[in-house]
């Protein structure tokens, strides 16, 4: 008996024995921990070489060569986020099914050999709406999101019990491709609160069990706000980003621990109004090279960014600055999976860290086609598509509507203002159009901090219509708490034999048109109109809403919808979201992938708010158009020439509370003012840099007695130049992101660079932070700071 039992077992030795030495493909249970200086797998030193990429933002069918081509790259692991308000769109309903069919594509993974580490959030950032969490947690007035606010926390246990259920067998202590978890993200750039990012890691390790490896990243300069002592700690920066500067820290705290660079960023993303970002192939490839040859480990984000269908794009703050629909991300592998220059540097890379030849890059699934135009001659208009109607004294928001995403029109009766007035609208979310009848008067943009429009003399009676589209919900900072639809007050300001006049207006309509094909279609089935081709009636109510047409196909394939004869809106194809278009660029195509396409006729419904310029007409081109801006700030470029004698005249010695030489040192450099100064504007004069080159500086901080001031309210107000063609412009300073900089256009001196503090300021010092790259290029060397 004994010795059948001992036979038995050195059996199942040995066949776990042979099964580890595999790759992740087809192993039983195995062990990955964090060692002395390394990463063991198994008990062997193991680098992580991880691609990010997110199930959502690429089509099901294509996942399988997207983890392909990640593995022929040189990659070994994939990092993916969980997406908790794709997952549980309406509360307590929740979906793992087909494209949400998270263990699938960690079983996919798993086939190709690839192990995975998982980021469940709840919080995931990721240029996704509200950084994955559901919208309708804002239906609670006084949530306080990713804090221990009693129903965030249980709704994030409930989620993370799913997210368990799915996906904790597959760790590699059970025999999956899992290796390591994330908890929560970043959290250094929300706040500091050890307490709650303890209950999250208690969570996550109560469903996921004892044995997994729980990490947290965050940045350089502020992982020890949250840094947990048994969560293992990760660093997150950029192309081009010092790399021993970034780990210095970490390595003086904690010598033993294992390096990693989590996020590694490829490129980055683009937002509506602002030129493509890109960012360059050697730098990355040298970043990689420098982790490899160390022993440190990464995770490149995006390795493949893929496209943020639908209305699942979020925006950024501080400020509201909407993502494009692309997720391109500048990434090695493009939006439409295709291996890019940028693939083939790093995979060369990555074969001299590799013992075996790479796998061979896989074929793309699709070709490239494209469609010739066609027009999208049926109509029906946007009110067809109201779903929810209210009659309110107040204002609501698009959440009071129990409504997630879309628009919402407000209608009331004008008083008499018989004279030409301001229609102030406190806080529109996000792109506010206003008419007066069925006239338009204007547009209230969040993403150009407009708040108000002129109004003619109106007529008691007359109707007020504001129709506001919602783009996505911020996902970075403390904004994330973002309402839809009007969140405040409308009023009309005016005046009267020398007096000020304010009115508050009561007493709405509140409709809600949400974004959804379902809805799209029975629109355009209960109120069709044929539209006269060539039609324009945008100065009038009436051109927004939903056009549909269709194209016939020989051969299916991946093309590129070009929408820009359209406004603004959303588009369904076959019924698939395929995402968010704005005219104003850079993105001007959208990314149809040819799985979603048919041979014979297909279908395209656009949902315009704002309605074509001329006839309602796209077609299909074989390539993205990502950088074509068709706004350009004109009256930023007039605003700034205007404030140049203004700013020329307060930069006066009474104004100048600091006159500083700076060190060529990385790293924050604090310049205390020689007195409390109290202003609303602040102005650096740039009078040198350290190395010659243009001026770039990263970030900026303003402090009253040792206090940092927010940023929120801040915007930019003058800036001598920037290198716009790269996205280089002076509000970079404030955007929270380490690798973003403001840069000069050219080398000439002095660069002034002057912030609108939103309100006086007491100011005591001001912390500036260089670029990331070793050297600190462009870093200022003799400054003044003013404050008036
Ligand atoms: C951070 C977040 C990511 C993403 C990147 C920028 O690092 O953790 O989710 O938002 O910034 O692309
Ligand atoms: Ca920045």
């Amino acid at each position: 008996m004994n010795r059948i039992i001992r036979y038995l077992l050195s059996l199942a030795t040995a066949v776990v024995l042979s099964l580890s030495s595999l790759s992740a493909q087809g192993r039983s249970a195995s062990s990955f921990a964090a060692g002395n200086g390394t990463f063991l797998l198994d008990g062997e030193p193991f680098v992580i070489k991880s691609a990010e990429l997110h199930y959502p933002r690429i089509p099901r069918e294509y996942w399988e060569h997207r983890i392909e081509m990640c593995r022929a790259l040189g990659m070994n692991t994939v990092c993916l986020c969980v997406f908790w308000n794709i997952h549980e769109q309406r509360e307590g309903e929740f979906d793992f099914t087909g494209q949400n069919d998270v263990a699938a594509f960690c079983r996919l993974a798993q086939k190709h050999g690839m192990y995975v580490i998982v980021r469940p959030g709840p919080y995931i950032c990721a240029e996704w709406e509200m950084g994955g969490l559901p919208w309708w947690l804002l239906k609670k007035k006084d949530i306080r999101l990713r804090e221990q606010d009693e129903y965030f926390m249980e709704r994030v246990r409930l989620f993370e019990e799913q997210v368990g259920e799915q996906l904790a067998d597959l760790t590699v202590q059970r025999g999956g491709p899992i290796i390591m978890v994330q908890v929560e993200n970043e959290y250094g750039s929300y706040g500091e609160d050890k307490a709650y990012v303890g209950a999250i890691r208690d969570c996550l390790r109560s469903v996921w069990g004892d044995e997994v490896t729980l990490f947290q990243c965050d940045w350089a300069s502020n992982f020890t706000k949250n840094g947990l002592d048994d969560l293992l700690w990760t660093m997150n920066f950029g192309t081009g980003a010092n790399i021993d500067k970034q780990f210095e820290r970490l390595r003086q705290l904690r010598p033993e621990s294992p390096l990693m660079c989590s996020e590694f960023w490829s490129g980055w993303f683009d937002k509506w109004g602002a030129r493509h970002e890109t960012r360059p192939a050697e730098k990355m490839v040298a970043g990689i090279d420098e982790m490899l040859s160390k022993g440190i480990s990464f995770s490149l984000y995006m390795t493949h960014g893929g496209t943020s269908f639908g209305h699942w794009a979020g925006a950024n703050s501080p400020g509201y600055a909407p993502d494009v629909t692309s997720y391109d991300y500048d990434a090695p592998i493009n939006e439409y999976g295709a291996a890019t220059p940028k693939y083939h540097e790093l995979r060369a890379l990555l074969q001299r860290y590799s013992d075996r030849p790479l796998p061979a890059v896989p074929r793309a699934p699709a070709p490239l086609i494209a469609v010739p135009e066609f027009e999208l001659t049926e109509f029906a208009p946007l009110t067809a598509g109201i779903r929810h109607e209210r009659e309110s004294r107040t204002l609501l928001t698009m959440e009071d509507l129990d409504m997630g995403w879309g628009s919402v029109l407000y209608e009331t009766t004008l008083p008499d203002v018989p004279r030409p007035s301001m229609l102030t609208l406190a806080e529109a979310h996000d792109y506010a159009q206003v008419f007066v009848d069925d006239v338009y008067v204007g547009s209230v943009d969040r993403v150009r901090k407009e708040t108000s429009v002129a109004l003619p003399p109106v007529r008691r009676g007359q109707t007020l219509r504001i129709l506001v589209e919602a783009t996505g919900r911020i996902n970075f900072g403390r904004a994330i708490k973002d309402y839809k639809g009007i969140t405040e007050r409308v009023t009309i300001a005016t005046e009267q034999d020398g007096h000020a006049l304010t009115y508050d207006l009561h007493g709405w309509r509140i409709m809600g048109i949400e974004d959804s094909y379902e809805s799209a279609v029975q629109a355009l089935a209960t109120a069709p109109q044929e539209r006269a081709a060539g039609e324009a009636t945008k100065s009038r109510y009436g051109a927004e809403g939903y056009y549909r047409g269709h194209f016939t196909l020989r051969r299916t394939g991946d093309t590129f919808l070009n929408l820009e004869a359209f406004g603004k809106g959303q588009v369904y194809v076959n019924g698939y979201a395929v995402g968010r278009f704005w005219n104003i660029g850079p993105q001007q195509t959208l990314y149809v992938p040819g799985c979603w396409l048919r041979r014979g006729r297909n279908e395209v419904v656009v949902l315009d708010v704002v309605g074509p310029a001329g006839r309602p007409t796209c077609f299909g081109q074989d390539h993205p158009e990502l950088d074509k801006l068709n706004r350009t700030d004109r009256s930023a470029d007039a605003a700034r020439l205007a404030r140049l004698a203004e700013v020329n005249a307060a930069l006066t010695p009474a104004h100048c509370v600091a006159e500083a030489v700076l060190a060529p040192a990385a790293g924050w450099q604090t310049v205390a003012t020689d007195r409390r100064a109290r202003g609303r504007y602040l102005a650096l004069e740039c009078r040198s840099t350290h190395d010659g080159a243009p001026v770039a500086l990263a970030e900026l901080y303003v402090q009253t007695d040792g206090q940092r001031q927010s940023r929120e309210p801040w915007t930019l107000h003058y800036a001598t130049s920037a290198d716009a063609t790269r996205n280089r412009t002076g509000d970079k300073v404030f955007d929270l992101q380490e690798s973003t900089y403001w840069q000069a256009a050219d080398a000439t001196m002095p660069q002034v660079l002057v912030i609108d503090l939103g309100a006086e300021t007491d100011v005591t010092a001001v912390e500036l932070l260089p670029r990331a790259e070793a050297g600190a290029p462009g870093f200022v060397r003799d400054v003044k700071i003013y404050v008036y």
